[in-house]
């Protein structure tokens, strides 16, 4: 009895032993999975996420660091500071535009220096943190309108390099091809160019939701000179607007015809709204013949009109482009047309409550 008992027990306590490991095992892998779950941002997921729900996603954003050149040097002494990822997506946005100048970053070979591209990472991985979208726009607007030919390689480049190194993050993330094309970089050429980069980039990212805008710097009046991949569905499309130009630029010494010009109210008289509304809904009837969502990637007012007027008329085109089903961004954070004071460390008020306002 006392040999069977033992015998028993020294057969019964591997067992246990064994069934005890596999356990902890089990659990393990638990465990690891929900810290994988957690950390889900910098891991890659299935994209199954359609183009118009990512739009969707996108909601209400704002585009930054743009101008902030002591930041891409150092981020820890730009003007642009790791808190404000979060207060801003504590202030009701949920993406970011990150407008891109990585042009004078490249060497001869067109390879993109390392230390840019690792301030990038740290844009990423913050603005996931805060759990903002994030739009990488190429913002070489200027460059390549100069020059498109000769610019070409580098636009390339840019997606060559940038695309694979962000293979594996989360839908979260999303391309924003080129800013406003526009003068030398016709619509044709346009058109043959996006072509080139969506097959660089579909080779590294085949789910990756991606943004192109039309050229005559992203027009509503310029949709229908647009081609995209018709089988690429993972696209929404981008306009800008800066609808009536004599009041949104002001003032603005970059604005030619309107650099001079001063005291141009939006006071949203019936007709002053009928006429933002018509020009946006050319974009909604374009949307729904295309079968392509639209995101408001740019609009605003520079800082030397009115106040009243300016929250008065950032109210209306927000709400007008979400009536209509656009998501938007605000140009911008911060240097003109500004949401946020880094010098007051304040939001500009009227245009933030502007922008949130149901
Ligand atoms: C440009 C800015 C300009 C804004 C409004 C943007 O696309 O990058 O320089 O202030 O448009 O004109």
């Amino acid at each position: 009895m006392i040999k069977f008992v033992s015998k028993l027990t020294n057969h019964r306590l591997p067992l246990w032993t064994t069934y005890k490991y596999k356990i902890m095992k089990r659990l393990l892998f638990i465990i690891a999975m929900l810290i994988a779950s957690i950390s889900m941002n910098s891991l890659s997921l299935a994209q199954d996420i359609s183009a118009r729900d990512q739009c969707l996603k996108l909601g209400r954003g704002v585009n930054i660091l743009g101008y902030d050149k002591a930041f891409w040097q150092d981020h820890t002494k730009g003007r642009f500071k790791e808190q404000y990822f979060k207060m801003i997506k504590d202030a009701g946005f949920s993406n970011i535009r990150v407008n891109l100048f990585p042009f004078s970053q490249m060497d001869s070979l067109n390879m993109i220096d390392p230390h840019w591209l690792e301030t990038l990472d740290w844009v990423i991985e913050k603005g996931l943190e805060a759990n903002l979208m994030i739009i990488l726009d190429l913002h070489e607007f200027t460059a390549m309108a100069d020059n498109p030919e000769a610019k070409k390689e580098m636009f390339l480049s840019f997606w060559k390099q940038v695309a694979p190194r962000y293979k594996d993050k989360s839908n979260n993330v999303v391309f924003e091809l080129l800013n406003e094309p526009n003068q030398k970089l016709t619509v044709e050429m346009w058109n043959r160019f996006l072509a080139e980069a969506v097959k660089i980039i579909r080779e590294s990212n085949p789910d990756r939701t991606l943004i192109i805008g039309p050229g005559n710097w992203n027009g509503i009046e310029s949709l229908n000179t647009l081609t995209l991949p018709e089988n690429d569905r993972n696209i929404i499309v981008t306009v800008h607007f800066y609808y009536p130009m004599r009041f949104t630029h002001q003032g603005a010494a970059w604005a030619g015809e309107y650099k001079n010009l001063s005291g141009i109210k939006w006071t949203g008289t019936p007709e002053e709204k009928e006429e933002i509304e018509s020009k946006l809904k050319v974009a909604a009837d374009w949307s729904l013949k295309n079968d392509r969502p639209i995101f408001l990637g740019e609009f605003g007012s520079y800082d030397k009109g009115d106040m009243d007027s300016r929250a008065r008329y950032t109210a209306f085109v927000a709400r007008t482009a979400e009536k209509l089903g656009f998501s938007w961004a605000y140009w911008q954070f911060d240097s003109d047309f500004i949401v946020y004071n880094i010098d007051e460390e304040a939001w500009v008020e009227p245009i933030l409550n502007a922008l949130m306002k149901k």
